[in-house]
């Protein structure tokens, strides 16, 4: 049998690589730098299943000229870059890349908490730069507590859930804001101890403000100048979930003038972020990029899930991770 055409539009683990070029007449995208539009549908052309990335942007326009196309596999479990409702609305399968990456992300969560809390990038630049001249500083490089402090999750999905079991050991008050309740609210430890309560309770109240809902229509600039003013001065804010989640502008401006104590960020408006960007030039700021889930162990566990997607789907089955059942 003539095996189906498919496009990869970059290098992922090998273990995913492996199923999807058994499988499929696979075309892979071996540069570093992502394809473009135009190299997207170029490639996808004669295509039925095409690997996508987050910083990919499969727009309407795209699909449109991808005629033999019958399945997306994201390679992430956030899906904000495909245009899920026309995809839908052409009857082609939409899969991602949920739960295996999800206590990964919220470790790195958590390494973005303690290092905004306790200024741990801030404090290796200012070795590396020489000033530590003086053995010990009573007052040198003063961060927040951890331990004790109220944690504030604002979406309680898989990986906000995640984020609160991990603050048990550090006996954190949690606060969570969440649309419904669901599976992941039923499955927090009952000794958590975790209060549901409004956005504006929760900005008014937590030390460190997290985000963990996905990037939609109504969560664009869920935290802008209005919510940042409503935190306490001495807070902090974590956002490993999308970009434009946040007004970078006005978060900008609440770092840059103490209104908001620290941030840590793995995620921006625009990424890669641009070097020009005015969050560089300040201290109070971790900036990472994009690395909530890349652990080796993960990233390959994501590539199979996602060949399993892709091999389900144009074999007729229904795949693991559908994000559009309403197409089958
Ligand atoms: P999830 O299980 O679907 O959780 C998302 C949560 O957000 C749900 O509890 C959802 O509640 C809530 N939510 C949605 N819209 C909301 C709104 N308008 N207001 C308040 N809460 C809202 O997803 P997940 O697996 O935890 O992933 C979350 C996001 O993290 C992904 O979409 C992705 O963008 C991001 N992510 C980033 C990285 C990284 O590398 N930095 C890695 C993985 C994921 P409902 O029940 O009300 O819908
Ligand atoms: C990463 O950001 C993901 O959505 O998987
Ligand atoms: C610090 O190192 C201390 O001993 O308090």
């Amino acid at each position: 049998m003539l095996k189906k055409h498919v496009f990869v539009t970059r290098k992922i683990p090998m273990d995913g690589l492996r199923i999807i070029k058994q499988e499929f007449h696979a075309s892979v995208w071996e540069n570093e730098m992502p394809p473009s539009k135009e190299q997207i549908i170029e490639n996808g052309k004669d295509c039925e299943g095409i690997v996508t990335l987050l910083s990919d942007p499969i727009s309407a326009d795209i699909i449109e000229r991808l005629p033999n196309l019958r399945v997306i596999a994201q390679y992430a479990v956030g899906y904000d870059n495909i245009d899920l409702k026309y995809a839908t609305k052409r009857g082609i399968i939409v899969t991602n890349t949920p739960g295996v990456l999800t206590e990964t992300t919220a470790d790195l969560t958590w390494a973005l908490i303690m290092a905004a809390s306790r200024r741990i990038v801030e404090a290796d630049r200012y070795v590396r730069r020489g000033n530590w001249r003086v053995a010990w500083g009573p007052e040198l490089l003063l961060g927040s507590d951890i331990h004790g402090a109220t944690l504030g999750i604002i979406g309680l999905g898989r990986i906000g859930a995640a984020v609160a079991r991990r603050a048990c050991g550090f006996d954190m008050k949690i606060l969570y804001s969440s649309r419904s309740t669901r599976e992941s609210d039923k499955s927090l430890p009952e000794n958590l101890g975790a209060q549901r309560v409004d956005m504006d309770t929760l900005l008014r109240e937590s030390d460190v403000v997290t985000l963990h809902v996905p990037l939609t229509p109504e969560t664009r600039h869920l935290i802008g100048k209005v919510e940042l003013a409503k935190m306490k001065p001495s807070a902090i804010l974590v956002n490993t979930s999308r970009g434009p989640v946040v007004d970078e502008e006005a978060l900008y401006q609440a770092l840059r003038s103490k209104r908001l104590a620290a941030a840590g960020l793995d995620v921006f408006a625009e990424e890669p972020i641009r070097l020009d960007s005015p969050l560089l030039e300040l201290e109070n700021v971790v900036l990472l990029p994009h690395i909530g889930s890349a652990s080796t162990r993960t990233r390959s566990t994501m590539a199979k899930m996602c060949a399993e997607n892709l091999r389900a789907a144009l074999s007729g089955a229904r795949p693991p991770n559908i994000v559009n059942p309403e197409v089958l």
